[in-house]
Parts: C-alpha cells; sequence; structure tokens
C-alpha cells in the first residue's frame, strides 16, 4: 500500500484515501443497520481517513487534514453558504496555484533582503556585456523586477506556470517599463538553462533533487545556482548567506 502511494501526488492520495474511508464507513453502517447523525458520521469517516493515511504513509500533518476535512464539510454545510462564495474560492484558488497539488511548490515571495543579497551575487559589471539571470518560478515578479532595477546592466528572465502569478507578474513588468526583463508562461522543466549566467530558484524540498541533475547537465562551467531555503540533498553549496529576514532564508549558492 505504501509503495502504491508513493508515486502519486500527496493530494490525490489524501482524496482516494478520504473516498475509501467514506465507503467504508458507508459498508459499516449499512451492514449494522445503524443510523449516524451526520456530524458522528463525518467523525467516523475523518478517523478512519487518519488512519488509511498513516498506513498510506503521508506526512504527519495530513492526519490532521484528513481527520477534520469531513467534519469540516458537515459544519460548513450547515452554514447554508451560497454554492457560488465555494466555486468563487476554487477558481480563486486554481489561477494561483495550479499544479500545486502535483508539484508540491505553492507561491510564496522571498524577501526584500533576499533580493538584495542576489544583488551582492550578480556578476561584476562588464565594459558592453551583459550578464543573465533567470528565477525559476517567477512568481507575482518581484525578484526580476527589483534586480532589472538595482543592475541594468543584467537581462532577467523568469518562467511561471500558475496563471495569475504569471499575468501579474507581465503587468508588473510592463507598467514599471523594464526593457530587460521578461516572463514567459512556462514549467522550469522545459526551459534550458545553458544561456544562463546565474540561475535562482525558490521552491520546496520535493524537486531540489531533479532540479540538481538539471542544472549539473545545462549549466555552463564558472556560472552561479543559488537556492532560497532549500538545500540539495548530498550536495553542499560553496556558500552559504543567510540575509537575517522574517522568513529565516538562507540562500544556497553553488558555482558550477
Ligand atoms: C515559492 S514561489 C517563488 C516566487 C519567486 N521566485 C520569489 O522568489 O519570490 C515558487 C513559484 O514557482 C512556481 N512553480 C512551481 N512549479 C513550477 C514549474 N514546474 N515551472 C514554473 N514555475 C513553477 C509556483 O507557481 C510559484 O509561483
Amino acid at each position: 500500500m505504501h509503495t502504491l502511494f508513493t508515486k502519486l501526488p500527496p493530494a490525490v492520495t489524501a482524496l482516494l484515501l478520504q473516498a475509501a474511508a467514506f465507503a467504508g464507513v458507508l459498508l459499516f453502517t449499512r451492514a449494522a443497520t445503524m443510523q449516524f447523525s451526520p456530524l458522528l458520521f463525518a467523525l467516523l469517516c475523518g478517523a478512519l481517513a487518519a488512519i488509511f493515511s498513516r498506513v498510506a504513509g503521508l506526512a504527519r500533518w495530513w492526519l490532521f487534514i484528513q481527520f477534520l476535512f469531513a467534519p469540516a464539510l458537515v459544519l460548513v454545510l450547515a452554514l447554508n453558504i451560497p454554492s457560488g462564495f465555494f466555486l468563487a474560492a476554487f477558481l480563486i484558488m486554481l489561477v494561483v496555484y495550479w499544479s500545486t497539488f502535483r508539484t508540491q511548490v505553492p507561491l510564496y515571495l522571498s524577501s526584500s533582503k533576499v533580493w538584495q543579497t542576489l544583488e551582492t551575487l550578480l556578476p561584476e559589471p562588464q565594459p558592453e556585456k551583459n550578464f543573465t539571470f533567470m528565477d525559476l518560478g517567477s512568481g507575482i515578479g518581484g525578484v526580476l523586477t527589483h534586480l532589472a532595477k538595482a543592475r541594468p546592466d543584467g537581462r532577467y528572465y523568469g518562467v511561471e506556470t500558475a496563471p495569475l502569478p504569471f499575468l501579474l507578474s507581465r503587468l508588473r513588468i510592463r507598467l514599471s517599463g523594464y526593457r530587460n526583463c521578461q516572463v514567459k508562461w512556462r514549467s522550469l522543466w522545459s526551459c534550458d538553462l545553458a544561456p544562463y549566467d546565474v540561475v535562482f530558484a525558490y521552491l520546496s524540498p520535493v524537486p531540489m533533487d531533479q532540479l540538481w541533475h538539471k542544472v549539473k547537465s545545462e549549466m555552463r562551467p564558472g556560472t552561479l545556482f543559488i537556492s532560497n531555503t532549500f538545500a540539495v540533498p548530498d550536495h553542499p553549496p560553496q556558500d552559504i548567506i543567510t540575509p537575517d529576514d522574517l522568513h529565516h532564508s538562507t540562500l544556497y549558492v553553488w558555482r558550477m
């Protein structure tokens, strides 16, 4: 059971286990010819889903979500909130987070102290030569626009898959008039890293191993790979910088 679920994204596993728990409790109540209140039924579903999740090897914090999911549904339904509200909330979450359930990389933003530290890591200015910078998963474009202003001798690129952050970053770049900055709506996995002098990523622990292989095979010798907060297992960086911000960010820096 454990290995079956390791291939699926945790959110999909969680949903399947909720369905299995619901079916289990329903079969039990039918077989025992018992009738429960909706809240008690939901609590049983939650307890069973949490047990299934433990057996399936989901992370510990999922167990709380799994336990509370069905009871929370019952309690919220009792509030008689118009269904359009849930549709609107779902659509907003969809355009902001998009495929986070699969990538396990949500939107959160680097601090301004991180932006300032990145400035110090950019290549030295050279007459008539521009360096290139890539933000993998560029969010709403804060890193790119800050650096484009601070170091106009660079060319700044970003890739982003979530539609709303992508559109906001495009708008931000357009309204600020940065001509040395552009963002594309595409996955970082389909982006060739060879043209860039500095590649920056602020993702999550999940893709770091795979990203390291990509970085190693595509980036040129002498270029820089910088990861905000998430290290690469078994590959210590040459430099570790702590910008002293509220997020307790750490920048891991590798010279290729
Ligand atoms: C933690 S945010 C970082 C935003 C920005 N780089 C910053 O430092 O403020 C990670 C971003 O990566 C995006 N993302 C996740 N997987 C991606 C992928 N495969 N390709 C492109 N972007 C991705 C997410 O949508 C999210 O906006």
